[in-house]
């Protein structure tokens, strides 16, 4: 899998991915793709054109905003390898901390997410347009504290 950063002139093909991975009511347009691209802090990383994350680094934490793969092209590791860049790109920029929100219904997403270390941190009800809640996710980014290679452990 090949992982380009996205930018202004991919918000057409964001938003085209978007449309074929998410239910009619909650697609984006390609002008809320430019909106948020142009954002401060913004970051995108498309899977050539099987799926793409989306996300924003604001101080010392980070949000996905988006994640999508098309359906033809889920179970293949698209998914975790995008989030997996997305976090890699955040903890560069300075974020120690990733947060996002996910339908309590939606499996899927849930057990990916839980796969990269997120846990549960909040419960938004009734927060989506079916009525169905979010859950609040939260993963640590901080790097793992380096062991000194000449340490003698007694
Ligand atoms: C959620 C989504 C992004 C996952 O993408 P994906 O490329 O299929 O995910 P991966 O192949 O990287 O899966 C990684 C792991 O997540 C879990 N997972 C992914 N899809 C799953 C499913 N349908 N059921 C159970 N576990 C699943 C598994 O643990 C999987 O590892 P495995 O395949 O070795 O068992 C994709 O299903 C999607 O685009 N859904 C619609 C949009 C959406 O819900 N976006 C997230 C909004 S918060």
């Amino acid at each position: 899998m090949r992982l380009i950063a996205a930018s202004l002139a991919h918000a057409p093909l964001l938003a085209a991915l978007h449309a074929q991975a998410f239910p009619p009511a909650e697609r984006w347009d390609e002008q809320a793709f430019r909106q948020i691209l142009a954002l401060p802090g913004s970051l995108a990383w498309l899977a050539d054109e099987h799926g793409f994350v989306l996300a924003r680094v604001a101080a010392d934490e980070a949000e996905i905003i988006t994640l999508a793969v098309l359906p033809l092209a889920r179970r293949l590791g698209i998914g975790a390898g995008l989030m997996a860049q997305a976090m890699q790109h955040a903890q560069d920029l300075g974020a120690a901390a990733m947060l996002l929100e996910v339908a309590e219904h939606n499996h899927a997403a849930r057990a990916l997410y839980a796969g990269l270390g997120f846990t549960q941190v909040g419960l938004r009800k009734s927060y989506y347009a079916d009525g169905s809640n979010a859950l609040v996710l939260k993963a640590d980014l901080s790097p793992s504290p380096q062991v000194p290679g000449n340490t003698h452990l007694t």
